[in-house]
C-alpha cells in the first residue's frame, strides 16, 4: 500500500482527472496520489517552473504508469485547453504565475497565467462537462486584513498582482457555478511543503530553502527578527483537501482554507528542520532586514473545511519534515 492509499478519502468510481500544473510541486502529488488509488490522470504543463523530472518520479511512485497521459502546452491556449478537457470527470487546476515578488515585475504575465489561462479552463470545462473544478488559490487574498486566524469571509485589499489574480478567480469560479452550473471550489493554501518543491531560484518557498541551505552547511538568512509565523501545510493534507472537495455535495461555489491551524514561527521552523535535518548542530541563522510586503502573521481557520468537506489534517509539521528526509 502507498502513502497516499493510507490517508485518502474514498473516491466513488474510477474517473478521468485533468491536473494543470503536473510538473509542479502539488500537481505532481495529485498526480502521484489519484495513480496510486487506480484514478486515470492526464497531466498540463509548459515547464516554466515544472519539471519533467517532477512527473516522472509521480508516475514511477504511483506504480500505475499505465493510466497517465500527458500534453506539454499551456493554459494560455484556449486550444489545447479544449482538447485536454475531451473527456475529463475532474479538474484539479494547480498551474499558475506562482511568484509574489515576480508578480510584482510582471504583472501582465501574470494576468495571462493566472486570470485569462483560469478563464480557459473554466470554458473548456464548461463545453465538455465536467463534473467539477477544483482550483488552488491562496491565503495571499487575505492580503491587508489583520483577522487572526483567517477566516473566509473576511479578506482585505490584494498586496500584489498574484493575490488579485486569485481573488479574481475566486469570484470567476463563484460565477460560473451559480450562472452556468459548473461546480467549482476553490481551496486557499496556506504555506505548502513537502518532496519535489524547488529550493532554488530567488523566490523559493523558506522550508526547501532552509533545508538545502542547512544540508550543506550553509547558514540560512531570515528576514526580520524570526518572529513573524506562518500556517505550514504538508503536501499530504492538500491532496486529501483536493480529494474531498471534488467528492463533496457541498462544495460548489465556495472556497476553503486549508492549512493545519497551527502557528509556527520562523524561529521555530527552523530550530525544526535542524532537529531534523542536522540533529545535534547548534541552530544559526543570519537575521536581515524584513521583506517589503511580508506579512507578519498568517494562519487559517480550517473550520469551515472541517464542517462541509469533513477535511481534517494527517501530517503536521514536525512529520511532514521527517517525511521529506527520505
Ligand atoms: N506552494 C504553496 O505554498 C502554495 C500556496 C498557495 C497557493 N498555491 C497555488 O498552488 C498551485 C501550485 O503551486 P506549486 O507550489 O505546486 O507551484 P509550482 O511552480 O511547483 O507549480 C506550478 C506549475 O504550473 C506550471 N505552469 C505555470 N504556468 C503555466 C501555464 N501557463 N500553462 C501550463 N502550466 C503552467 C508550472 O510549470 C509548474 O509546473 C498554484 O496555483 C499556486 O498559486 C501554492
Amino acid at each position: 500500500m502507498t502513502d497516499y492509499e493510507k490517508i485518502l478519502p474514498p473516491v466513488d468510481g474510477k474517473y478521468h482527472w485533468l491536473v494543470t500544473g503536473a510538473g509542479g510541486f502539488i500537481g505532481s502529488h495529485l498526480t502521484e496520489a489519484l495513480l496510486s488509488i487506480g484514478q486515470k490522470v492526464t497531466g498540463l504543463d509548459n515547464f516554466s517552473t515544472g519539471y519533467q523530472h517532477n512527473i516522472d518520479m509521480a508516475v514511477k511512485a504511483s506504480g500505475h504508469p499505465e493510466n497517465f497521459a500527458f500534453t506539454e502546452g499551456s493554459i494560455n491556449d484556449s486550444e489545447i485547453c479544449n482538447r485536454v478537457m475531451n473527456g475529463i470527470d475532474y479538474v484539479l487546476h494547480h498551474a499558475a504565475f506562482v511568484s509574489v515578488p515576480a508578480s510584482m515585475k510582471d504583472p501582465a504575465k501574470c494576468f495571462d497565467d493566472n486570470a485569462s489561462g483560469f478563464m480557459n479552463i473554466l470554458e473548456a470545462a464548461r463545453s465538455n462537462g465536467v463534473r467539477k473544478v477544483v482550483y488552488a488559490t491562496s491565503s495571499a487574498v487575505y492580503g491587508d486584513d489583520e483577522t487572526m486566524p483567517k477566516v473566509e469571509s473576511s479578506t482585505g485589499k490584494s498586496l500584489s498582482p498574484y493575490a488579485l489574480t486569485k481573488y479574481i478567480n475566486e469570484l470567476c469560479a463563484e460565477f460560473y457555478t451559480r450562472v452556468y452550473g459548473l461546480e467549482c471550489t476553490g481551496l486557499r493554501y496556506f504555506n505548502v511543503f513537502g518532496v519535489r518543491q524547488d529550493p532554488k531560484g530567488a523566490y523559493a518557498a523558506v522550508i526547501p530553502k532552509w533545508i538545502s541551505a542547512v544540508t550543506s552547511g550553509e547558514i540560512p538568512v531570515i528576514y526580520g527578527d524570526g518572529k513573524q509565523s506562518r500556517d505550514f501545510c504538508a503536501v499530504q493534507n492538500v491532496v486529501k483537501a483536493n480529494i474531498l472537495a471534488a467528492m463533496s455535495p457541498d462544495s460548489s461555489g465556495r472556497v476553503f482554507n486549508i492549512g493545519c491551524g497551527v502557528e509556527t514561527t520562523l524561529n521555530e521552523l527552523l530550530a525544526k528542520i535542524y532537529a531534523v535535518f542536522s540533529p545535534g548542530h547548534e541552530v544559526k541563522a543570519v537575521y536581515e532586514s524584513p521583506r517589503e510586503g511580508d506579512i507578519l502573521h498568517s494562519s487559517a481557520s480550517i473550520e469551515y473545511a472541517r464542517e462541509i468537506l469533513k477535511y481534517e489534517p494527517s501530517v503536521y509539521l514536525s512529520d511532514g519534515l521527517e517525511a521529506m528526509k527520505q
